[in-house]
């Protein structure tokens, strides 16, 4: 079989039978190779309780087949339909105000709900043994965007069942609990795991250990939602993947746990922003970082399963992508570890929420200008496609990233600005704007193979975690600590022993005697004879023997005091940063940083245009991605040679060029 690398998700249930002949036919000349279908398709799947109809979508698979057309089947199941909500209306969620969440949207659903996963199991078992060996059908997506739409459930009676059991399984006995969630506190305590809630809206505060283990058990409930439909899709059908489509740094499920029970992750891109009013037009580093977590998710390529393709909105729409645009983004993604990419969506549709979603197509369903883009974009890319697979992204500066710190920034984000994904965000962006290659990596990860490891916010901390930051410097490497990192436990209790960050003390060379929330203010910080802007907090602390001030404090009542330190360590080196560096700061001592740890950019930088290196054993792919509506120039490093492009070096308005070099 051909390598699959370009697909679009559709809908054919939307639109009468007569058009499906000319949907795959414009689909085959554009060069689509496969579709995702179902995922939202279950009353048209199994219309009544046993009632199963699978041949509208076994004709719609057949007659994509003819044309060369592969089939990923979503599972329906963030759909469940009318009928079985009305037989059974306890599967609607319940929300931390104690609301029903009513029909009508979807993931109308508490998954803990046993109705509802039986319906599932019968549901996921016949379509696996009807399409587990179909040849056109390559492999399955179950549910859609899990974790989105979970923001706050559910919270019923079967969710708080089963979150006690979680619970009696982790600490075996109330007193157990009562130690880890400091219950002691306004008077808290259980006596039995049957007394603990599903956390309601409560008249005043939270305990932030019982909202932790929350967070971790919502988690933990979508990876069992999940598995449950992975492992009956493995029975049947053996030559099949399975994926799913994830959206970026979304925290509602650990994306690293979730990715062990999929061949390969896959991930939503948006670069046009949401349908909310309030959301702006994503920045190109966020776009990047986005991708480059995705990738790092599984430390392998992915899939883009729905990758922007018009105008995007529901209610309210953002900006038309100008002409180049839709390619450069598509582009982007590959440029970061893409294999494959799937437009989201073939025809714009005509009902429901997402009229306004736009897709390849428009209403009209006749071709126009993104019809031909794309077409441009996928015959081009086609050829380069199979040198590409399976190569990835060499990082010598990883960021670590975890969905723990960030559970636990959402419930004391200390700052009304600070959030620990932004926070990642921005050490990110210095290193992006420099070209710097990055991988993000969990706490359980492989730190050793980074010469710079940047650790922002590691706010929970273990003895484990502890030593391996430890072991890491003295073997060599160079990491960022920053301002509350050692706060507390992993049960999310304050720590007390020594004074801040801990046993990390002795790494970073620093005691954190003292601290300054910022709130609307800032603080003025020298750094190499200038004086620069920083934020959100300050660290107020003493040095240990040995360590250096990079950076010190240049107002408020503790100017002249250190804020940013170097402590050599071992064979290598820990940075300590005490606040949040404005972008003038960060940029200058990332600079620095990248310096004397020998980590060296891929070329010098040009504003607006973007640059990734894929390899494999053989081959060097060098990616330059003009993001701006203007022609820009870059340097052309030495030794390579153009694979894509008129003329190495000079980039028209979201031109893409890509070189090429043997290993
Ligand atoms: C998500 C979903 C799609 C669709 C698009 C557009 O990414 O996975 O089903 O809803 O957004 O809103
Ligand atoms: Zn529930």
């Amino acid at each position: 079989m051909e390598r699959l690398h370009f697909g679009v998700d559709y809908y054919p249930e939307h639109w009468e039978r007569e058009r499906w002949d000319t949907d795959a036919k414009l689909m085959q000349k554009m060069g689509i190779q496969m579709v995702r279908m179902a995922e939202f398709s279950w009353h048209k799947l199994q219309p009544a309780e046993d009632v199963f109809d699978f041949a509208w979508l076994d004709e719609a698979i057949e007659l994509l087949g003819k044309y060369g057309i592969y089939t990923i089947v979503g599972t329906p199941t963030a759909a469940p339909p009318a009928w079985m909500i009305h037989k059974h209306p306890d599967i609607l969620p319940i929300d931390r105000k104690g609301r029903v969440r009513g029909f009508g949207g979807r993931h109308h659903d508490c998954q803990s709900n046993p109705v509802y996963r039986e319906y599932i199991r019968k549901l996921v078992t016949q379509m696996a043994k009807h399409y587990g060996e179909n040849p056109y059908v390559i492999g399955w997506q179950p549910d859609n965007e899990l974790g989105n739409s979970h923001q706050d459930l559910c919270t019923c009676d079967y969710c708080r069942r089963r979150f006690q059991a979680w619970l009696q399984k982790k600490y075996q006995t109330a007193d157990e609990l009562n130690r880890a969630w400091g219950t002691a506190f306004w008077s808290q305590e259980y006596n039995d795991f049957a007394e603990v809630p599903a956390p309601r809206l409560t008249v005043t505060g939270e305990n932030p250990s019982a909202m932790l283990d929350w967070k971790r058990f919502c988690s933990d409930l979508i990876v069992d939602f999940t598995e449950e439909q992975t492992k009956i899709i493995r029975t049947y059908a053996k030559n099949q993947f399975i994926t799913h489509n994830y959206m970026g740094f979304a925290n509602k499920v650990d994306y690293y746990k979730l990715g062990e029970l999929l061949d390969f992750v896959s991930h939503d891109q948006y670069p046009g922003g949401f349908y909310l009013p309030e959301t702006p037009h994503e920045k190109n580093h966020v776009l990047a970082a986005t991708l480059d977590v995705v990738r790092s998710y599984k430390n392998q390529p992915f899939w883009i399963m729905e990758q922007q393709s018009g105008i995007t909105g529901w209610e309210t729409m953002g900006r038309a992508p100008r002409p180049g645009q839709l390619s450069a983004w598509a582009m982007q993604s590959i440029a970061h570890g893409a294999d494959a990419v799937v437009f989201f969506r073939w025809r714009t549709c005509a009902l429901g929420t997402e009229q306004y979603w736009h897709g390849i197509l428009p209403h009209s369903g006749n071709p126009g200008r993104r019809y031909e883009e794309l077409q441009d974009f996928i015959h081009e890319m086609k050829p380069l496609m199979d040198n590409l697979q399976n190569s990835m992204i060499k990082s010598e500066t990883g960021i670590v990233f975890s969905f723990e710190q960030e559970y636990a920034f959402q419930i004391q984000p200390h700052h009304r600005d600070l959030s620990y994904t932004g926070q990642v965000q921005k050490y990110y962006r210095a290193l992006y704007e420099q070209n710097i290659p990055v991988d993000f990596v969990p706490a359980e990860g492989d730190f050793q193979k980074y010469r710079l490891l940047i650790a922002p916010l590691q706010y929970l901390m273990s003895p484990e975690l502890e030593d391996k930051y430890m072991e890491y410097v003295r073997q060599g490497g160079h990491l960022v600590l920053t301002m509350r990192t050692g706060v507390k436990d992993t049960n999310n209790l304050c720590m007390t022993e020594l004074e801040l960050p801990g046993r990390l003390s002795q790494l970073a060379g620093v005691e954190v005697l003292d601290y300054d929330c910022l709130r609307d203010d800032e603080v003025a910080v020298l750094f190499e004879g200038e004086s620069l802007q920083a934020h959100i907090w300050s660290d107020l602390m003493r040095l240990l023997p040995g360590t250096e001030t990079i950076a010190r404090y240049g107002s408020q009542f503790y100017a002249g005091e250190p804020c940013i330190t170097e402590h050599p360590y071992g064979e290598g080196v820990c940075y300590y940063v005490g606040t949040e560096p404005g972008d003038a700061l960060m940029d200058k001592f990332m600079a620095r940083i990248c310096k004397e740890s020998g980590v060296c950019p891929i070329m010098p930088p040009v504003a607006e245009v973007e640059c990734t290196i894929r390899e494999n054993d053989r081959e060097r792919f060098l990616f330059v991605i003009n993001h701006a509506g203007e022609a820009k120039d870059y340097q052309v490093p030495q030794g390579w040679k153009l694979l894509k492009g008129r003329q190495a070096g000079s980039l028209g308005a979201y031109e893409t060029q890509i070189l090429s070099r043997q290993q």
